[in-house]
């Protein structure tokens, strides 16, 4: 599809599927005319709730679905939090995380990965930093997954039993935030609640918002970078060379994200009419870019379908481009770094059952991964 029809309409789904590298760059990196706001133009982009693996979130005024100068103004409260110097003061609360995850695992001969390691980490990490008191993490934890959940099949009562507890979990969550944000108000503490608490220049809305989107937009994005790469470095038989340090840490997870990225599309909506590699995109059309497929595309990625560890240069779009460049990019980097490095030397032997694997529907990623290191 990539190669013979790089700007495809597809009918059903009714919006533009966009495949090479250049295009998705060029899409990301325009947001003058391809809006993040998917309140643009409700009705042409109500196929909302299709399983085609975007990033969709739900509908929030936030910076991820705002264009500049609102986007600028609401990522510019967080921005430094996020940068390489903050989060490699927070490295070792995760290096601390993690090893009492894995503390957990000790004297297990079986466990699955997914469950018991890549699953709560990025959870308990980011509701440290946001400063989620530990005995509310269960509540969360089941509010965040209400709202991502996907349908289990296309029937309405399914679709309406999704939309009711995604409803209900916006409601008890968003709740709970408009509580702690009202006690943090004027608060000193540098956790991101009381940051969020503090900015004047947001609505209290606004806040609650952000407190939302931090929470949801890094979990499972974080849990399937986690177990790809475990998943990835088991297939490829590279485990033990990295465990040495004969093949680099770091560019293998950098590998990870553009092999097996975990955000596989985004969308963006028209505000104009425009041309792209020459189909004509008319005003309110949505276009999905197909991040997974960039990525490997062989006029940037020399053999683009082999998994090599050390590629280098690597320039995926895994956490996307342009102003909404992903937040949490240098955090999850961090995160999948001290957990493959602790997982490595932790385990001398750690055999995945690779036999039967279910990549979920929609983000890519595993539902479960039974490890043996016994
Ligand atoms: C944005 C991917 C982890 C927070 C994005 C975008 C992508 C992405 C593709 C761009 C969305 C768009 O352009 O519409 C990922 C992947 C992750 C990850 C693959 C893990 C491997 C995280 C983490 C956080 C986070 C840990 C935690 C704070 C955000 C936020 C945005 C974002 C707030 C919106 C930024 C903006 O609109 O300016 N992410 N993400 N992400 N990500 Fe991540």
């Amino acid at each position: 599809m990539r190669a013979e029809s790089p700007v495809h309409f597809d009918e059903q789904r009714e919006t533009w599927d966009v495949f090479r590298y250049e295009d998705v760059e060029r899409v990301l990196k325009d947001h003058g005319t391809f809006t993040a706001n998917r309140a643009f133009d409700l009705e042409k982009s109500s196929n909302d709730g299709d399983s085609d693996g975007d990033a969709d979130l739900p509908m929030l005024q936030t910076m991820i679905s705002t264009d500049p100068p609102e986007q600028t103004r609401l990522r510019g409260v967080v921005d430094e939090r996020f940068q390489p110097g903050a989060i490699r003061e927070y490295q070792p609360r995760v290096e601390a995380v993690t090893e009492e995850l894995l503390d957990d695992l000790e004297g297990e001969d079986e466990f699955d990965f997914v469950d018991e390691f890549a699953t709560p980490l990025p959870v308990i990490v980011i509701a440290e930093l946001l400063g989620i008191p530990a005995e509310r993490r269960e509540e969360f934890k089941a509010w965040s997954d209400a709202l991502v959940a996907r349908p289990e099949d296309d029937t309405e009562a399914e679709l309406e039993r999704v939309q009711r507890e995604q409803e209900r979990a916006q409601r008890e969550m968003g709740g709970y935030f408009a509580t702690l944000l009202e006690e943090r108000d004027g608060g000193s503490g540098d956790d991101l609640i009381t940051l969020a608490a503090n900015a004047e220049e947001l609505t209290r809305g606004e806040q609650i918002g952000f407190c939302m989107l931090l929470l949801l937009a890094g979990n499972i994005t974080t849990t399937n970078l986690l177990t790809n790469a475990i998943w990835s470095v088991e297939e490829a038989k590279v485990t033990d060379a990295i465990r040495t340090g004969a093949v680099d840490r770091q560019r293998a997870i950098e590998e990870v994200l553009r092999y097996r990225s975990p955000i596989q599309s985004l969308k963006r909506i028209a505000v104009e009419d425009v041309e792209l590699n020459g189909r004509r995109i008319e005003t309110g059309d949505v276009v999905t870019l197909w991040l997974g497929a960039a990525n490997r595309d062989p006029d940037v990625f020399d053999a683009p379908e082999e998994f090599r560890p050390e590629r280098h240069p690597n320039r995926h779009m895994a956490f996307g481009t342009g102003v909404h460049f992903c937040l949490g990019a240098h955090l999850a980097r961090m995160e999948a770094d001290v957990a493959l490095g602790q997982l490595l030397e932790r385990f001398e032997r750690l055999d995945t059952d690779l036999s039967d694997l279910q990549p979920l529907n929609g983000l890519y990623g595993l539902e479960s991964l039974p490890c043996d290191v016994s």
